[in-house]
């Protein structure tokens, strides 16, 4: 296993369509290995394929809130199958968005078919923080970020923030 770099926003490879697994072999196993090392280094509760730069649909997440109950798992080529009429509004972050967070309204319930590690196609369904949570993971096998949601200005805000902090981990 080994800590893989987060990409920050604004990077082109977070904008992208991401491509499906073919199918649950070795590699995607040892990438979603990857990934769950470095959501929980972060520390973060989700984590995209695309945001260390594998355009493949592909993310891992744990939204427990105690380390004894830690539920890691992972979703390949998910696709959300239901959706809630209800609606929720979470502050949502994201790792590619250091330490901005912001309202974003979703519906507060989803059920989401995918491959488990094991090649097997479940569904589940989710609610509360973990609704929230795939959605926005899903968004970003899409290219689609939490601050999309957001007005105009708040966006170009926030990338103008981002641009800067990239600038500043540059010259680190
Ligand atoms: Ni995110």
């Amino acid at each position: 296993m080994s800590l893989r770099p987060i990409l920050i926003h604004p990077d082109p490879r977070l904008k992208k369509v991401c491509a499906p697994f073919e199918g649950v072999d070795s590699a995607a196993r040892r990438l979603a290995d990857d990934m769950l090392e470095t959501m929980y280094d972060a520390p973060g509760i989700g984590l995209a394929a695309p945001q260390i730069g594998q355009l493949q649909r592909m993310f891992v997440m744990d939204c427990s809130s105690r380390e004894e109950d830690a539920e890691p798992m992972v979703l390949i080529n998910p696709v959300v199958t239901w959706k809630s009429d209800e609606l929720n509004v979470y502050e949502e972050g994201c790792l590619s968005i250091p330490e901005q967070y912001e309202e974003v309204t979703r519906p507060a319930e989803v059920k989401v078919r995918f491959l488990d590690l094991d090649g097997v196609m479940v569904e589940r369904r989710f609610c509360g923080l973990s609704a929230t949570c795939v959605q926005h993971e899903i968004d970003h096998l899409d290219g689609r970020l939490f601050i999309d949601y957001l007005s105009r200005i708040k966006r170009s805000m926030i990338t103008k923030k981002m641009k800067k902090l990239k600038a500043e981990r540059a010259l680190l």
